[in-house]
């Protein structure tokens, strides 16, 4: 039996668990004595709640069991519901499986965020993290949940390819040993490189199944050391076929919901910890973000309303603001925070800060595009319809100087059994992030892989 199964079984007074006999193996995270009785506090990783374990002071063996250990305790549950612990363990064998060292570091009271990264080995064992990691763990779980509920197909794309997406070219090489950077004779290709997204090779799956997603890793090398940006990081792409923008649009708020609900759900102890020591206001933020519905915005509208914020005064680091501005998160944070108060669809954006394969809108001049922007985090998920027309997809390529012959595969989908699609990304530590209220994306990531920061 797990410590989680014990307390869901003792929460609904079940009987036939009093006086059972159980072997719990696990961490302790106390243990202390008073008169002629001991208390440890074990913890499996199963739930947030440790069990409170209690043997005789007689058994000296139990008595010198520090913080940190991993043991094994043979015992009977009685239920308490009287008591602060609605259940405990009465020993009747407690076994050593590994003491500590006595510089074991998590001995030391109180450690930073900061100093806690430098261990991401030892920092899953405190209280903050060893939630975190099961409320990211839950989230995964409903992602798939909501997707295979709803009919989509998972589809595994390629961690190494020769396309760079976004057209960005912030991407990590793939080298073999004898490799130079630019012709690989491993994998004889101009370019292999790690992928800085699914999308492109999911499409074409999107044209066969009409609803799939990839949940991956992906990897970018930017050189920037924001709170908000991983070098790698997971992200969800659904693709789909005959989606239009607002179709888009409905499907990612739906997917969110669900997926945060039943989190907050399941892990309520787990979000607890964030509620009480990390944000005050996380439990009103995701209540907010549950139950407001989000709001649909022109991006040209955006513009206006930060022109006119900046006539009443607003000072913004960024003062350029016109069409064609790619907004920086402090406008983000204004639109999110101080104009609309709840996440924001923000649509059709100019096509010269877009990628390559945004639909193109009949102005000429914008693409139907959809970032999602929320308060706190700011863009959450990037979307779009894409470009099925063959030629206005090739003159796009050409005027953007991308190498041809690496996306005629992709080209070509829009001339055979074409039909139109859409699809968005969600970073999935930045929803880690939302769900947690934690401000820094490092603290999000088992092993966190940024610029100039990779342990391990
Ligand atoms: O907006 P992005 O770049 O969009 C794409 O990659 C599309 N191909 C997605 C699609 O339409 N299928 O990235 C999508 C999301 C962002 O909104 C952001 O949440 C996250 O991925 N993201 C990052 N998260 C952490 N660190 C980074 N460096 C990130 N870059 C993007
Ligand atoms: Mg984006």
């Amino acid at each position: 039996m797990t410590i989680k199964e014990i307390y869901e079984l003792s929460k609904k007074q079940d009987k036939s668990i009093e006086g059972k006999e159980v072997t719990i193996k696990g961490l302790v995270r106390g243990n202390r004595f008073m008169g002629n009785v001991g208390f440890i506090l074990l913890n499996d990783g199963s739930c947030f709640s440790s069990l409170q374990i209690v043997y005789s002071s007689t058994d000296k063996k139990a008595q010198a069991i520090r913080m940190g250990c991993s043991i094994s305790v043979k015992g009977k549950i009685h239920l308490t519901p009287e008591a602060k612990q609605i259940v405990e363990l009465e020993s009747m064998k407690i076994d050593l499986i590994s003491d500590v060292e006595e510089d074991y570091v998590l001995q030391k009271q109180r450690m930073s965020f900061e100093y806690l990264r430098e261990i991401p080995q030892w920092r899953v064992r405190t209280n903050t993290f060893n939630a975190l990691f099961r409320i990211r763990s839950t989230l995964s779980y409903y992602i798939h949940e909501y997707f295979h509920k709803n009919g989509y197909l998972w589809i595994h794309t390629p961690i190494i390819t020769g396309n760079d997406c976004e057209g960005e070219g912030q991407v990590f090489d793939v080298l073999a040993s004898g490799d130079k950077v630019g012709e690989s004779k491993y994998f004889n290709s101009p370019n292999p490189h790690l992928t800085v997204s699914g999308q492109l090779h999911v499409e074409p799956f999107a044209l066969a199944y009409q609803k799939v997603y990839t949940f991956g890793p992906t990897f970018r090398a930017e050189k920037s050391n924001t709170t908000r940006h991983a070098a790698e990081f997971w992200m969800i792409e659904p693709e789909i076929a005959f989606a239009d923008l607002d179709t888009l649009c409905k499907i990612e708020e739906e997917f969110l919901k669900y997926v945060v609900k039943n989190t907050i759900q399941d892990c309520e102890d787990d979000i607890n910890v964030f509620a009480s020591f990390i944000d005050k206001n996380l439990k009103t933020k995701l209540n907010d973000f549950l139950t407001k519905s989000f709001e649909f915005v022109e991006y040209s509208d955006c513009i206006n309303l930060l022109k006119k914020a900046q006539k009443e005064g607003v000072k913004f680091e960024n003062n350029d603001i016109d069409f064609g501005l790619d907004l920086n998160s402090e406008h983000e944070k204004y639109l999110t925070e101080v104009v609309f108060k709840k996440p924001i669809f923000l649509r059709n954006m100019p096509k010269d800060i877009k990628a390559f394969y945004m639909k193109l809108n009949d102005d000429n001049k914008t693409v139907q595009a959809v970032d999602l922007l929320t308060p706190g985090i700011g863009e959450l998920c990037g979307g779009s319809v894409r470009e099925d027309n063959y030629d206005l997809l090739l003159k796009r390529i050409k005027e953007l100087k991308m190498p041809l012959e690496s996306y005629k595969w992709y080209l070509d989908l829009r001339k055979n059994g074409s039909m139109p699609h859409a699809g968005f990304g969600l970073g999935f530590e930045r929803l880690v992030m939302l769900v947690t209220g934690i401000d820094n994306i490092r603290d999000t990531q088992p092993y966190p892989r940024n610029y100039r920061n990779m342990l391990f």
